[in-house]
Order: C-alpha cells, then sequence, then structure tokens
C-alpha cells in the first residue's frame, strides 16, 4: 500500500472513532451474506444452491452479471448488486500476526474492540516450531471468523502471510517475514495459512472443504525492497537468474499454495527480469494455476496494475496495463484502476469478455467457499464463533507463548542470568524501546487485546523499579546520557532497552546500514560502564543489527533479542530475565560482514540457524 493512502486512511479512521465514541454505540450489524433464503428469488438462482458444486454456481452467478457490473468487481471494493442480494464485498484486509484493521475489510468499532495480537513474523519464526505457527493461524482465523459473525467485517479475504525471502538485511518490511531460509519460509507459511483457512496441520488428514478466513501468499515474486537510496518498489526490476528463483525466490510459494492450499496469491509491485509480476503470464498461469494447481484468486499490490503505465513504462496505455494484467492471470486489483479503464480496454479489443468472466469466476468461487453464499451465516460451519473467542484468555495465553519461544539470548557472560527475584535489590530500566506499548507490536498491527509496556512487566516483578528513557526516541541524537548514569549507578542491576522502532524499518522504507541508530551505541557503552554489575542489554528490531561492540563489552553481561514480541512482550521478557523461562540461546556467533546466529532449543531439541548476510540489493 502507497503511504499517502495509508496516512490518509489513518486520518479517516481517527475520525470515524471519534464519531464513534461521540454517538451512542449501534445494535450489532448482521454480517453481510448473499442468498437469504427468506428472499422469493433465492430459490430460483442455481449460484445459491449450495448442493451444487462451486465452480457451477460461480459461473451461473457471472453469467447474470451486465458488462458495467462485471467491471465494478474487478477492483478491490465492490459494490453490492441488489437485483441479485448480493451484499458490497471488501477484498482487503490484514492478517500477519494477528486480526489488523490495516486493511479495509475489518472495524474495530461494535462489541469486538482489539484482537490477540502476536510478536511479529520474524520473533515468531525464531522459535522454528511448526506446531505453534499452526495454532497461531488457527487463532488469527477463529478470532477473523468471530470479527465476521459479529458484523464487524465486509470481508473474510486477508493477505499474509508475507513469505518474501529476507534476502536483503536492510529491507524495511523484513520483520514482516519468517527470514532468508527458504525451507524455514515454506515451512511456516504451509503452518499458518491452513491454522487460518481452517483447515487440518499438514499430514492431519484430508483438507476440509469450507474456508474459515482466505489466506494470501504474498508478494509474488522476488520482493524484498521498498525504498532505498532513491529506488523504489514501484521502479525496481530485481535481476534473478534461474537458478535463485528456483533455489530461493520460489520454494516458499511453491509450499504455500501446495501444501498450504491458501486461496489467493498476490502478485509484487516490482519487476522480475523486466517484467512486472502482474502481467507475467508464465508466473501467473502457467506455474502457479498450471504447475502448482492453484485454485484461488490472484490479486495485485495495491495500485500494481496503476504503475506499469505510470511508473515502469511496461504498458504503453493504461488499456494495456489493464490487458496486461487479466491476460495474465491477475483477478482483482486493489485500487480503482481497473473500474477506470476495463471498460475503455474491452472497447479498444484489448481484453475479451471471457477474460474478464475469468477473473470473477475465481472471485466468486473463493467468496463461494468462504460460505458467504450459503444463506443465515449463524447456520455455516464456522458460524457459531463468538466474540467472547477474540482475545480469549488461551488466545492470549498462545500469544505469551510465541514471545517467549521466539525471543533469543545472544550472550549470557558467567550465566548473568537469570536474575534473582529478591525484594530488597533494585532495577534501573533504561532506554527509549522500555515504556512504549506501540513499539512492541510492529507493523500491520491491529489494536492488541491489552497494552503493558516492558517497564510496565519488570515492575510487576521488581518493587524497586527506577526507569529513565536517556534518548528521546531510538533515533538517540542528544542522549540524556548523565541522568541515565545516574540512575544506572544506583541500581542494582541495570536492564537497558534499546534497538528500533518503525521509524527505522518499515514499509517504504529500508535502512542504509545495520548499526545502532544515532548515538544507542555512546550511550550504552557510557551506561554500561557506570552500572555497578554488567548490565543485561535487550535490542527490539526485526532485521538484524550490527551488536559487535556489546558481544566484545565487557560491562554488558548478556543481550536479548525480543524481535517486536507483540501484546505479551512485557511479560515474556520478564519471565526469561528472572528465569521463569529459558529461551534460545546462541552456541556460536561470527559477526563479520555475516552475522551468523546458531541457536539451539533447549526444550525440543532442535537445532536452529539464521543466517543474516549483508548483500547488495539484488
Ligand atoms: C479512477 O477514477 C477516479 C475518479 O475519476 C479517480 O479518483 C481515481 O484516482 C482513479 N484511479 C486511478 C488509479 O487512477
Amino acid at each position: 500500500m502507497r503511504n499517502r493512502q495509508v496516512q490518509i486512511l489513518s486520518l479517516l479512521i481517527t475520525f470515524a472513532s471519534a464519531a464513534t465514541l461521540l454517538s451512542t454505540p449501534a445494535a450489532a450489524q448482521p454480517p453481510p451474506f448473499s442468498c437469504d433464503p427468506s428472499s422469493p428469488s433465492t430459490k430460483s438462482f442455481p449460484f445459491c444452491k449450495a448442493s451444487l458444486p462451486i465452480s457451477k454456481r460461480a459461473q451461473d452467478l457471472v453469467s447474470r452479471l451486465t458488462l458495467d457490473e462485471k467491471i465494478l468487481q474487478l477492483v478491490s471494493s465492490t459494490p453490492a448488486i441488489p437485483r441479485l442480494g448480493v451484499p458490497a464485498y471488501e477484498w482487503w484486509s490484514e492478517s500477519l500476526h494477528g486480526v489488523s484493521n490495516a486493511g479495509r475489510g475489518i472495524h474495530f468499532d461494535g462489541t469486538i474492540k482489539s484482537a490477540t495480537s502476536f510478536p511479529q513474523v520474524i520473533l515468531t519464526a525464531a522459535s522454528f516450531d511448526a506446531d505453534l505457527w499452526y495454532r497461531i493461524g488457527q487463532v488469527i482465523g477463529t478470532e477473523a471468523r468471530a470479527v465476521y459473525n459479529a458484523g464487524q467485517a465486509t470481508g473474510m479475504t486477508f493477505w499474509a502471510p508475507n513469505i518474501n525471502i529476507f534476502r536483503d538485511p536492510r529491507w524495511g518490511r523484513g520483520q514482516e517475514t519468517p527470514g532468508e531460509d527458504p525451507l524455514v519460509t515454506g515451512k511456516y507459511a504451509v503452518s499458518y495459512v491452513r491454522g487460518v483457512q481452517g483447515d487440518r496441520p499438514q499430514g492431519g488428514g484430508k483438507s476440509r472443504g469450507g474456508l474459515q478466513a482466505s489466506a494470501c501468499c504474498k508478494h509474488f515474486t522476488a520482493y524484498d525492497l521498498d525504498r532505498w537510496k532513491g529506488v523504489d518498489r514501484y521502479d525496481f526490476d530485481a535481476q534473478v537468474t534461474a537458478q535463485d528463483m528456483a533455489d530461493t525466490f520460489q520454494p516458499p510459494f511453491q509450499k504455500c499454495i501446495q501444501d498450504g492450499k491458501a486461496s489467493g496469491i498476490m502478485c509484487a509491485y516490482n519487476r522480475v527480469n523486466g517484467v512486472p509480476s502482474c502481467a507475467d503470464y508464465n508466473l501467473l498461469s502457467n506455474i502457479a494455476r498450471r504447475q502448482w494447481s492453484f485454485h484461488g484468486y490472484i490479486t495485485s499490490d495495491c495500485d500494481a496494475v496503476s504503475i506499469m503505465y505510470d511508473n515502469q513504462k511496461y504498458a504503453k496505455t493504461p488499456e494495456d496495463a489493464v490487458a496486461d494484467a487479466l491476460k495474465a492471470g491477475m483477478d482483482v486489483n486493489c485500487g480503482t484502476y481497473l473500474q477506470n479503464h476495463t471498460k475503455s480496454a474491452v472497447e479498444q479489443r484489448k481484453v475479451s469478455v471471457s477474460e474478464i468472466d475469468r477473473a470473477l469466476h475465481n472471485l466468486f468461487s473463493v467468496r463461494m467457499r468462504l460460505g458467504l453464499f450459503n444463506g443465515d451465516p449463524k447456520k455455516q460451519p464456522f458460524g457459531n464463533i463468538g466474540p467472547d473467542q477474540v482475545c480469549s484468555q488461551k488466545h492470549q495465553d498462545l500469544a505469551l507463548e510465541a514471545a517467549r519461544s521466539g525471543i533469543v539470548l545472544l550472550k549470557n557472560k558467567e550465566k548473568h542470568l537469570p536474575l534473582q527475584r529478591s525484594k530488597s535489590a533494585s532495577l534501573a530500566v533504561i532506554g527509549p524501546n522500555a515504556n512504549k506499548a506501540s513499539n512492541l507490536l510492529g507493523n500491520y498491527a491491529g489494536p492488541p487485546c491489552k497494552s503493558v509496556t516492558l517497564l510496565q512487566a519488570l515492575q510487576s516483578y521488581v518493587k524497586d523499579t527506577r526507569y529513565q528513557p536517556g534518548c528521546d526516541d531510538v533515533v538517540c541524537s542528544s542522549p540524556q546520557i548523565a541522568q541515565a548514569v545516574e540512575v544506572a549507578k544506583a541500581a542494582d542491576h541495570v536492564v537497558l532497552i534499546m534497538g528500533l522502532d518503525q521509524t527505522q524499518e518499515r514499509e517504504d522504507f529500508d535502512r542504509v546500514d545495520l548499526v545502532l541508530p544515532g548515538r544507542q551505541q555512546e550511550f550504552i557503552t557510557t551506561v554500561a560502564q557506570a552500572a555497578k554489575k554488567p548490565v543485561i542489554l535487550v535490542i527490539l528490531c526485526g532485521g538484524p543489527v550490527d551488536i559487535r561492540f556489546a558481544r566484545d563489552d565487557q560491562n554488558i553481561g548478556s543481550i536479548l533479542w525480543a524481535g517486536y514480541p507483540g501484546e505479551a512482550g512485557g511479560m515474556a521478557l520478564s519471565e526469561i530475565i528472572f528465569g521463569e523461562h529459558n529461551p534460545g540461546k546462541i552456541l556460536r556467533s561470527l559477526f563479520t560482514s555475516w552475522l551468523l546466529y546458531l541457536s539451539f532449543l533447549k526444550k525440543s531439541g532442535r537445532f536452529l540457524l539464521l543466517l543474516k548476510q549483508e548483500g547488495d540489493c539484488q
């Protein structure tokens, strides 16, 4: 999604929430659905007959539409078709690490005000626990269905997981991915997708029929640059060899589709070897649909069709861009471009109605698989999932388990950790990431069930906790070193909570180096030197940071990497610091231009390898 639109959208959301506060809460709306049994026409429409195969039903529905109606169904925000009893549908919703309102299909303005916020994916992936990934997917799918049943969703198609390979460590969206390993990323995709869609785990027997919610493998393909030194994703042309494509970039997508049975794919903004992904017939139709037997819908990333003409100059006219995308196999355009230019593309004979029908067939099939054309949603297989399931204790416990299992102990000199919980000892908590709950969530987060900062969680363990932010923000351009030193000197133990946040790495913004921002390093070193005992350094970040200085600093006793640990991050970190949970730890680390994290998970006896490579931007 482009930044300006996101900003406008969040402004709108701000106004909308202000309006909700002022008005009295409305009675829960019934969820939107087609084929209402109380409507007389429903009986006559074959597309409403649940006993018929979905392909027959979709074909019947498409055959009833006029060309103008068809064109309006090719974009992400589709209008209702009242004469057929079909409600409006929103294709764009997000659920990267919990049901989110970052898209347009989900609204937290009714009974349900929040959803379980799991750690950002890069941390969850570091658990190397496919069963945990599956259970997280299940919770997300269940909460999504609860939001729909409560009348707070106009769509059930979620644009997650992000399974692009994190090849370039400076990529701002690397945090959203399971990392740089094609095998791990593929496994993550399969577990997450099967969980969200309400399927059994892989190898758990025959697939269930209906979709609990729809997941989407994105961004197809070879996308890991957002905005870097004047190059952005709309203009970027990834040069990828056939071997690298087969070894690195494609395996997660193949797994996501073949083993995960994902019902959606998103084609990426970038070109690959000159061809925009959303205009690539070989990629979308030959590889995904024929070779991998993909059955689902293909969406463009937002405005990815318009950029083929506006930015990439790949298409000579807007109509050519529309034709390129539809002929390649894209079904729906996030944005409004196809709404504006498809009619003229048909008139200019660049697109045939049969190509539009093919897209609509895929789109309505997915809506039917979601059970949205079967009459009363309460009577559907997922119809009894109530609002009490959202943010349930069980779901919040899983967010805690995920945070615990992902956090990695990078250094622990002379068994400095865990700390003893003694009544008399004092604790200094220092750093710009200590007391900001939003910094725990990562991007694409929805409103979490609860907001607890790392400081608040540590305060619940140690009565005498003293806090000093030390820097105004993670940029740390003018650190208050004297104040922080004073607090550090006086306490028995010091925890420094540093690292990155979304101002340093995010969508549409890549880093240009791997070091801590501003004067953070100087700040950490000086405070550590002043403390009575070696300090505990906690690093929040999604992409890797070069902290060789901390590895070698005798005043830093322990280092914990906590990713963006989600709503339960404070509790997980406190449990680890005070020895109630034993984290995965580093056996060996090489910090050259390669950062090699080799870690061993005691509990499961599993072995993990996280390879962080400093590379060029492809
Ligand atoms: C489509 O047309 C509308 C109305 O003229 C305009 O606001 C919108 O920006 C257009 N969309 C694109 C992607 O050009």
